[in-house]
């Protein structure tokens, strides 16, 4: 049994039990009956409560508390409808730590209530489970990828709202500001007040807002932290306590840093930077928040390549594009790291996916975003890079500035919504280089396009 919780008979008196519970980590016990049979569960503050109001504290436990009334036995967990009762019951009583039992009634494991790792449900009912999302939330919709995602959302035929304090200025959304199916914010997502405001009349909320990217984070750590930690968790905070179930939370697969296995969504995680360490603390406790009324869904993206109106060229396959236009000539630092890739219009067809699927299919879940076939090592993104656009030369240099290496498995998004991108390396290469040639970006070195310099500065095109 993983977890370490307090087991006690119910025949200790009322000091001895509280004397137990109090040299363990934990502040509640699970109590069993001479023949080993699960009775009740009781926490620390329930027993010094008993004492307070009198009771005797040599009664034994089996004369101060009554014998549950409701129990889960593991042939429960085939049956997600009775399941969902249980858990419903739990939820209302205020009990985190579910004893699951056999036959003779025996403890053979235990659940916490918002445990997403075990099998158990805790979705919402039908009223709050939401699974017809009108209106949404679009934190950060004015970046490389929001833009993107917002679009899609929009063609899909719903509202969005978007906040956003345009550190990298408002471009990307400028030809929307019309369309009567978007309202766009200026404003801070570390202020709970304008987020507070932000969530009114909302059914989900996709939260892309960050300091993005290692350099970055490493440039403003105070603001890293703020935004991509704090912040982060009091989005989560608020939309539980309102009621809004979906909360789907942009991570990364930085979160997997130095890791040479084959990574899936329970292998270890081994961060190398600030920006991955905050993702993963805001991952873990936005998680723990979750509820019947809150069940967020974590996405941990590849990668993200290719054209968008917020352009980033502190990407791999873009900067690699952008120094072929500029010198004919590719630098690899390093090169043996793997990296897995992913077009950012994929990308974006994933969060409309997340809204999109029953939430019983995505609350409560993490998935790696990407492809298999897309597990690149970072010598071969300028092989093909220089193979697509011809001519261009290929200098290697020694480096480990960037030793972050990771081969990840996407089976569980494969599996459980059906996702293949359709966009590979080739073609976006090319669009890119189209998009520089014809000068609809005429200065590539421009600081707006490079997430550490936190400059807005356009272009003037
Ligand atoms: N681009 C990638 O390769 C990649 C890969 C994995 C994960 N991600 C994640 O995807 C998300 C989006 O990344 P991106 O590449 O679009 O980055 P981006 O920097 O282009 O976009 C971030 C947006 O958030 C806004 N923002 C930042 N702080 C804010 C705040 N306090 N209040 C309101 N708005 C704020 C910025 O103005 C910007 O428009 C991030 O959470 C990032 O960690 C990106």
């Amino acid at each position: 049994m993983e977890n370490n919780i307090v087991i006690i008979s119910n025949k200790l008196s009322l000091k001895k039990a509280i004397n137990s519970i109090e040299h363990s980590d934990f502040n509640i016990a699970l109590l069993i009956d001479e023949e080993n049979k699960y009775y009740s569960q009781i926490s620390i503050y329930k027993l010094r409560r008993l004492i307070l109001s009198g009771s005797d504290i040599n009664s034994t436990l089996n004369e101060l508390v009554p014998n549950d009334k409701v129990f889960v036995f593991e042939n429960n967990l085939k049956n997600q409808k009775k399941l969902d009762e249980l858990i419903k019951y739990f939820e209302l009583q205020n009990i985190e730590y579910i004893p699951i039992l056999n036959d003779k009634k025996e403890i053979i494991d235990i659940y916490h209530i918002n445990d997403s790792k075990k099998n158990i449900s805790i979705m919402p009912n039908e009223h709050k489970q939401n699974n017809n999302v009108k209106n949404v939330l679009v934190i950060g919709g004015a970046g490389y990828l929001g833009n993107v995602v917002v679009r899609k959302i929009l063609d899909s035929g719903r509202f969005v709202r978007v906040l956003d304090n345009f550190i990298y200025g408002n471009q990307a959304l400028r030809d929307l500001e019309k369309n009567p199916n978007i309202e766009i914010i200026n404003g801070d997502f570390r202020n709970i007040e304008t987020v507070v405001s932000c969530l009114k009349d909302i059914d989900a909320v996709i939260l892309l807002a960050a300091v993005v990217g290692d350099p970055a984070s490493k440039a403003r750590p105070i603001q890293t932290i703020e935004t991509n930690l704090i912040a982060a968790q009091s989005l989560a905070f608020a939309c539980k306590t309102q009621c809004i179930s979906r909360l789907i939370y942009a991570s990364t697969c930085s979160v997997y840093g130095k890791g040479n296995k084959f990574l899936n969504e329970n292998s270890p995680l081994n961060p190398v930077s600030l920006y991955a360490r905050t993702k993963i603390a805001s991952e873990k406790s936005i998680l723990n928040m979750a509820n019947y009324n809150f069940a967020p869904t974590i996405l941990r993206m590849s990668t993200l390549y290719g054209y968008s109106k917020r352009m980033r060229f502190d990407l791999v396959v873009n900067t690699m594009t952008m120094k072929a236009f500029t010198d004919n000539k590719i630098q690899v630092f390093g090169g043996e790291q793997w990296r897995p890739l992913l077009h950012v219009d994929d990308a974006a067809d994933v969060y409309l996916k997340c809204i999109e699927a029953p939430l019983n299919t995505v609350g409560n879940q993490i998935f790696n975003v990407g492809s298999e076939k897309q597990n690149y090592q970072i010598k071969d993104i300028a092989k093909i890079i220089s193979n697509t656009l011809k001519n261009i030369t290929i200098e290697t240099l020694k480096s480990d500035i960037d030793n972050r290496n990771y081969q990840v498995s996407f089976q569980k998004i494969k599996n459980i919504l059906n996702f293949e991108p359709r966009n590979n390396i080739k073609t976006a290469c090319k669009e890119i280089f189209n998009v520089l040639n014809e000068k609809i970006i005429k200065n590539p070195k421009a600081k707006i396009y490079y997430n550490h310099y936190f400059d807005s500065t356009e272009e003037i095109l």
